[in-house]
């Protein structure tokens, strides 16, 4: 009865990473799953989880209870206060976002596609050419045509303004359009505030769904700099999807805490479609799990705590900056070409895309114990002061392959 299920050729990242764990080479190094390791090379517990930990534990009688479908009300309110801290203090902005919890951006993409999928069935969605391998297969999976539009300038690693924009002014209305706010992943390319000014402009004549993943805040020039196509959003006018994750800002990989928001025109649009997304978490998984919500909630919600958070996210940000420095200072004085690793300097967050082919990336696995993507992409917050040397001498040697 089973014989014609198909054997399942794993994902490109998480069966990489079950690779990697397996490879017994003891200067092994991890740039394939977005993971930010510290320094020391280890996943860190951030210190003001440990103290929400303590906070959350001493509190164990909530736990015993199922959150609402939407999950937890106070993750909500602190989420939109973290994502939309400029306006969601008025009640008129506040009071036109529809959010809930999540199982992670990974969780909030499928609810978010699946709503889609229902109120616009004959949307086609639009993602960027090279995007998170992921987006497709979910999308598609929500019964989606999936298509591409230009983003890469493979040439100097920077995003291709021109080919982005032509494409997008050529859809038709209701297209879904995936777009990703900051850090881009794969490529760490992202646009300048001048340029989302524009896509913001055809998104709004032509009357296109945006559909923001956001997973990397924080991580690229710092919070209120990476939230800035949110914000000109949210001030346009336009209607707009956006997740959001904890994955990595909180380093909660395992909790899956993520959330969704709607962006809606008025309050009784937002109500509606909030409950349409609790009907779509309902008939998935009915409501999300309390404890990584209760942790966040609980730093994101005392003053203190918070302004502890945003220093740590601080520090990975800016250790992720000085690796990408230091990585391109070894490539040159090994004689590698200013030119060709400027992208290490250019792009940002977590992720850069060496332009490495499929050949070279298997050379740095095998001969390296280099971990990369096989598009290419390279995680930079794997790199630290005792790996940094090998990985440039590598990456140098294989240039030729
Ligand atoms: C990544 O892109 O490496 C992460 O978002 C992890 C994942 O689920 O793919």
């Amino acid at each position: 009865m089973f014989e014609h299920i198909e054997m399942y050729l794993g994902d490109p990242i998480l069966s990489l990473m079950e690779r990697y764990l397996q490879d017994e080479r003891e200067e092994k190094v991890n740039l394939s799953i977005g993971l930010y390791y510290d320094q020391d090379g280890q996943v860190p517990m951030l210190e003001t989880v440990r103290q929400a930990k303590e906070i959350v534990h001493s509190k164990v009688e909530q736990k015993a209870l199922y959150l609402p479908m939407s999950g937890s009300p106070a993750y909500c309110e602190q989420v939109q206060q973290l994502i939309f801290p400029m306006f969601s203090e008025l009640e008129h902005g506040k009071n036109r976002i529809a959010t809930i919890q999540t199982l992670g951006g990974s969780g909030a993409l499928k609810v978010g596609a699946d709503f889609l999928k229902r109120w616009f069935p004959q949307a086609s969605v639009r993602v960027s050419d090279p995007t998170w391998e992921n987006h497709i297969t979910l999308f598609e999976g929500a019964g989606f045509p999936v298509y591409k539009y230009p983003y890469l300038n493979a040439q100097n690693g920077d995003v291709h303004i021109e080919g982005m924009l032509s494409n997008l002014d050529s859809l038709p209305p209701q297209t879904v359009v995936l777009l990703h706010p900051c850090c881009h992943n794969p490529t760490g390319a992202d646009l300048t505030p001048v340029q989302w000014d524009a896509v913001i402009a055809i998104l709004q004549r032509r009357q296109l769904i945006p559909f923001l993943d956001m997973a990397y805040y924080g991580l690229g020039q710092g919070l209120m700099e990476d939230l800035y196509v949110v914000k000109a959003l949210f001030d346009s006018g336009i209607r707009f999807l956006l997740s959001t994750s904890f994955s990595k800002i909180f380093s909660l990989y395992g909790e899956r805490v993520g959330a969704l928001s709607v962006v809606c025109t008025n309050p009784d649009e937002a109500s509606r479609v909030l409950g349409q997304l609790k009907a779509t978490v309902r008939r998935n998984y009915s409501s999300p799990p309390m404890h990584g919500a209760l942790l966040v909630q609980t730093v994101l919600g005392d003053a203190q705590l918070r302004v502890q958070w945003l220093g740590e996210l601080t520090s990975m940000r800016q250790r992720m900056r000085a690796m990408r420095e230091k990585l391109y200072q070894l490539i040159l004085e090994g004689g590698g070409a200013a030119a060709r690793y400027a992208f290490l300097l250019n792009q940002q967050g977590m992720f850069s895309y060496t332009n490495f082919s499929a050949r070279q990336v298997d050379e740095l696995r095998r001969e390296f114990g280099i971990y990369l993507i096989a598009s290419g992409r390279m995680c930079i917050a794997g790199l630290n002061d005792g790996n940094v040397q090998r990985v440039a001498d590598a990456m140098l040697a294989v240039e030729q392959v």
